[in-house]
């Protein structure tokens, strides 16, 4: 079937990942009439037209119209999805896969030869503009397809670029990794209740924290090794906080956590 291209982006999936592509999308420059989404859910699809002012259209329909091919539904749920669009998109358009390890292989099976495929593995920090992505490319995809890939995510963070490998380790340190800090976040908010501080304080003083030091982290160009030492005095308080982190392993646990979501990711895959 020939594409009529209508649409420079169709999303398929539109949840909350779905939502923090049309944001990031929207502030790389591509206009609203430009993009397109398809969900089951109407009452959402409804929701995202009247917020983001862009079409929205069965899958089919977007699978013929749109240049760049978004695929953004759960990974259980992409087989399916493809069984059904699979035959109607033809080489002149991209195919995109966000989903946490659909391998571009398993993805290719269901299309015409010759399709370019692309992986990226995104983070929810996308929606906030400060998302950490990954992108990789399948057999028939080109360094210019990554390079299309890259100009539609500018505005979402930041993208590097993995051979499809690595992408499970990827899935370990930037997709999985704000719900770490989120758990840090949430440590250090029970243990300073426990020292007397309010809730309300507690939160303000550890959201700020966390905030400021990310900022000298992005700002100072210091390593991380050299901000810890600069607020580590001798013998001082944060001395003997960290000393119960090397004591309890903090690095094993790291390392051990994070195997355990590469393991599990190329499980699903
Ligand atoms: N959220 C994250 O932090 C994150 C991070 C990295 C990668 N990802 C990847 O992003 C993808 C989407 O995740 P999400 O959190 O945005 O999921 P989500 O909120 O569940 O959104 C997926 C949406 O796709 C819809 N859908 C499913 N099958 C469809 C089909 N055949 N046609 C049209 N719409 C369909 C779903 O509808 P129903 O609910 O009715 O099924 C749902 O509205 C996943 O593959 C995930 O691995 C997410």
């Amino acid at each position: 079937m020939v594409s009529n291209s209508t649409f420079e982006v169709g999303i398929i999936g539109a949840g909350i990942m779905g939502e923090a592509l049309i944001a990031a999308t929207l502030r790389a420059g591509i206009t609203a009439s430009s993009i397109v989404i398809a969900d089951k859910r109407t009452e959402r699809l409804v929701e995202l037209q009247k917020k983001y002012g862009c079409a929205a259209a069965e899958v089919n329909e977007i699978t013929i119209q749109a240049k760049n091919i978004l695929l953004v539904v759960k990974p259980q749920d992409m087989d399916s999805l493809l069984g059904s669009i699979g035959n109607s998109i033809s080489k002149s358009q991209r195919v995109i896969s966000f989903a946490a390890g659909k391998k571009t292989a398993s993805i290719e099976e269901h299309l015409v030869e010759g399709v370019p495929v692309l992986r990226v593995m995104p983070n929810t920090p996308m929606s906030v503009g400060v998302g950490a992505s990954a992108i990789s490319k399948g057999s028939s995809a080109t360094q210019a397809d990554v390079k299309v890939v890259e100009d539609l995510l500018k505005a979402s963070g930041k993208t590097i670029y993995v051979d499809e490998k690595l992408q499970d380790a990827v899935t370990a340190t930037s997709g999985s990794g704000p719900a770490y800090f989120f758990r840090f976040v949430e440590a250090m908010i029970l243990a300073a209740q426990e020292l007397g501080l309010a809730e309300k304080d507690a939160k303000t003083l550890v959201i700020q924290t966390i905030a400021g030091a990310s900022e000298m982290l992005k700002q100072d160009g210091a390593s991380p090794k050299t901000l810890r030492e600069n607020v580590t005095s001798p013998n001082g308080t944060t001395f003997a906080a960290l000393e119960v982190f090397e004591k309890e392993d903090l690095v094993g646990i790291m390392k051990k956590a994070m195997l355990a979501a590469r393991n599990r990711s190329q499980e699903l895959s």
